[in-house]
């Protein structure tokens, strides 16, 4: 069994490049606008499905040409979009400026990703049964997310929540994650540090408050994983970055399938973080997403690590 479910957000991108980001009152000019799909549930779901995983995606969407675009292009990567209903608000939108570095600051309006309530998730539950993993993100209403975790327990689903955007969660949601995805800020933000402590400590910080197991990305500088038997660091691949919009999520939906393959967490994060670089060097979030022949190829190929 290899089966992944994803219950959370759908996005349609809409990217502007910029030279730098405009100060406050200050007006930019930027490239043309270009449209991606895009949402860290539905690149979830996206990055799940190419790394080789039967990955089924729940989500709402509006009645519009976004809502179109996102349901095409996941069915193109291979994901059963059975599960993505249609109500009456816009389609979620994230308006991204990219700088040339390849960074990006994002705003998000949610639209239809608010009618994700716990009702949606009890309601889709028992479609979620032979699923080996569920991954959450908090795109979704918090409230939703952590009763959609304790359910996928209940039924012994193993459950990795991405803390993405930064939320604080209960303790209840906390003891199921396994593992719960962070990157550096949401890691400091989470444990309400200064800045100072070293990410080792962080993760182990998590650990003590009841995860079960803990990524933390880093970036160029790969990510760190650990448990309650110990925390180690996988280095990331230097490659050239065009877009870093998505990489976070690439890197949730690959550690998904691997999971879900029964594979352990190093070897799992060894998978997604070349999955993540391979993503970066290419613009949007799903567009980026290579697919397993393609990961097993690069890594035949050439890349050493950091
Ligand atoms: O994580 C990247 C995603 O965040 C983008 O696709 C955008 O939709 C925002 O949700």
């Amino acid at each position: 069994m290899n089966r992944v479910v994803v219950l959370g957000s759908a996005n349609a991108d809409l990217v502007v490049k910029v030279p730098r980001r405009p100060e406050a009152g200050e007006t930019l000019l930027g490239s043309d606008l270009a449209v991606f799909a895009g949402g860290k549930g539905a690149n979830q779901a996206s990055a799940a499905a190419r790394s080789g995983a039967e990955t089924a995606f729940f989500a709402r969407v509006g009645g519009d040409e976004h809502g179109a675009v996102i349901r095409s292009r996941l069915v193109d990567a291979g994901v059963d979009v059975d599960g993505i209903e249609v109500v009456d608000r816009p389609t979620g939108t994230a308006l991204i400026l990219l700088t040339p570095d390849g960074e990006n600051s994002i705003v998000v309006s949610p639209g239809a990703n608010h009618a994700l309530d716990v009702g949606f998730a009890e309601s889709t539950a028992d479609r979620w049964s032979g699923a080996d993993v569920l991954v959450l993100n908090l795109e979704a209403p918090l409230q939703t997310v952590e009763h959609a975790a304790v359910m996928a327990a209940e039924r012994g689903i193993r459950v990795l929540l991405n803390a993405a955007p930064a939320e604080q969660l209960s303790a209840d949601t906390l003891a199921v994650c396994d593992p719960l995805v962070v990157n550096e800020h949401e890691a400091r933000l989470l444990l309400d540090d200064d800045g100072t402590s070293p990410f080792a400590e962080l993760a182990r910080r998590f650990i003590d408050r009841g995860v079960r197991s803990i990524i933390i990305t880093l970036g160029a500088a790969g990510a760190l994983y650990g448990d309650s038997d110990g925390v180690d660091l996988v280095a990331a691949f230097p490659v050239r970055v065009v877009d870093t919009t998505g990489a976070g999520d690439a890197f949730v939906g690959a550690t998904a399938c691997e999971l879900a393959r029964g594979r352990s967490l190093r070897a799992s994060v060894e998978f997604a973080t070349a999955v993540a670089a391979l993503s970066v060097q290419t613009m949007g979030a799903q567009s980026s997403y290579p697919d397993r022949c393609d990961v097993d190829a690069w890594l035949v190929a050439c890349p050493r690590r950091a």
